[in-house]
């Protein structure tokens, strides 16, 4: 790990738990359309951008929905979804991994977010942390979709940072993806490190601590 002077995050499911209400809102979405939806199924959701989600929906479905109607089902779910970030305060920001970033930062770290969410820049503003990481690479600067890895090779470029000076921390199994395809290691939580993809799994998000020496 001698190499790594930079830690790209990803957003939902890593820094915050936000993937729970992004399945609170497909949730609500499947079963107005009436499409049966279960935890297990979003998980393949994950690192996804918003339409691609409503395209593996209609898949699931099995229906037919004209592009419209997919951008209409996906603003549902978005709003649906925005409701419930309005609830999220700083208090919603675990202990562990502010310790864990102001840690990392202290031992000479660079830090950036690499999310396909365009809610990005929201949701670190309701946690308290807007204006907090190095570079944000998120849903609103990219046109390819995790296992692609431009999300995070432009978060790297942000910062101009060698690609295999960065390390991922992942919570997706098409994030782990991503990062390798970007030529970086990958870190993983919750439902990647339950499928033991990554290079490291973490048990916990302040095991980083471990992996990360002090640079100075
Ligand atoms: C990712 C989530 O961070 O962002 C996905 O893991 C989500 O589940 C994607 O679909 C896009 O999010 P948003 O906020 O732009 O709808
Ligand atoms: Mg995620």
């Amino acid at each position: 790990m001698e190499n790594i002077k930079a830690v790209i995050f990803d957003l939902d499911g890593v820094i915050c738990s936000t993937d729970e209400q992004h399945y609170q809102g497909w949730q609500a979405l499947a079963d107005k359309l009436e499409i049966p939806f279960s935890r297990e199924v979003n998980n393949r959701f994950r690192g996804v951008s918003r339409m691609a989600c409503m395209d593996i929906l209609e898949e699931i479905g099995g229906k037919h929905y004209t592009d419209e109607e997919k951008v209409a089902y996906a603003t549902w779910k978005n709003d649906y979804y925005r409701q419930l970030l309005g609830e999220m305060s700083p208090k919603d920001l675990s202990i562990e991994v502010k310790f864990t970033l102001d840690e990392l930062r202290a031992r000479g770290y660079l830090l950036t977010i690499g999310s396909s969410s365009k809610n990005t820049k929201y949701i670190l503003q309701r946690l308290g942390l807007e204006g907090y990481f190095d570079a944000i690479s998120d849903g609103t600067n990219i046109v390819k979709s995790k296992p692609d890895p431009e999300v995070f090779l432009k978060s790297a470029d942000f910062i101009s940072m060698p690609y295999e000076n960065c390390l991922v921390v992942e919570d997706a199994i098409s994030g782990v993806e991503a990062a390798h395809a970007a030529g970086m290691k990958a870190a993983s939580v919750g439902d990647a490190a339950e499928n033991n993809m990554g290079d490291f799994i973490l048990k916990s998000f302040s095991d980083l601590l471990k992996l990360l020496p002090s640079m100075k």
